[in-house]
């Protein structure tokens, strides 16, 4: 089963709404104002809270489900997307939010503006302790943190194992 039958499968029997991310209301702060990109934004929780904590942030949740973006906030703007061709030109996105998505091709240089801000949490490799089933392809390996984020200053990077899961968060911003 690919990608976005698999998602639109999940979301079609998912019944409780999800949380926004923890960390993303802690460092909101450090993130830069203006045209956001949601990746992987799922039911779009993380995005609406962003745009309800100031209306300078103007989201977009793009995501590979149709099933998940038919039941995000009708109010943000909603594309279905492959993370690896995404549709947008080069320097589009003030601020990225990559929350609980994986996947290595996805350029945040290229995507975000001069002074552009990127919030990223995924599991990582450290996670599979837990969910020793859980596809690898999908976890985050810290050792390639400087590739993930070439040409990117990091402001923020963390690995949390709160005794369920291992996760990394990363902010980082475009310097040049
Ligand atoms: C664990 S959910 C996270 C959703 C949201 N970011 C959150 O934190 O609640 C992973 C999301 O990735 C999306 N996804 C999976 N593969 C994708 C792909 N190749 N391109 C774009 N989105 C994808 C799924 O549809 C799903 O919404």
């Amino acid at each position: 089963m690919n990608d976005r039958a698999r998602w639109n499968e999940k979301y079609h029997a998912e019944i409780h709404a999800a949380r926004v991310n923890t960390n993303l209301i802690r460092y909101a702060h450090l993130l830069k104002r203006g045209r956001v990109l949601d990746l992987a934004g799922g039911l779009g929780q993380n995005g609406a809270w962003l745009g309800s904590h100031s209306n300078e942030f103007r989201i977009v949740n793009a995501d590979i489900s149709e099933e998940g973006l038919s039941r995000a906030p009708k109010e943000i703007a909603r594309v279905v997307v492959e993370a690896s061709h995404l549709p947008f030109t080069q320097q589009s996105f003030d601020t990225i939010l990559n929350i609980r998505f994986y996947d290595r091709r996805v350029n945040f240089f290229e995507l975000l503006a001069l002074d552009g801000t990127v919030f990223f949490e995924t599991y990582t490799i450290a996670d599979q302790k837990y969910r020793p089933d859980f596809n690898p392809c999908y976890l985050f390996d810290l050792a390639n943190l400087s590739e993930m984020f070439r040409g990117l200053e990091i402001l923020q990077q963390q690995e949390t194992d709160d005794g369920k899961r291992v996760y990394a968060t990363v902010i980082a911003r475009r310097i040049t």
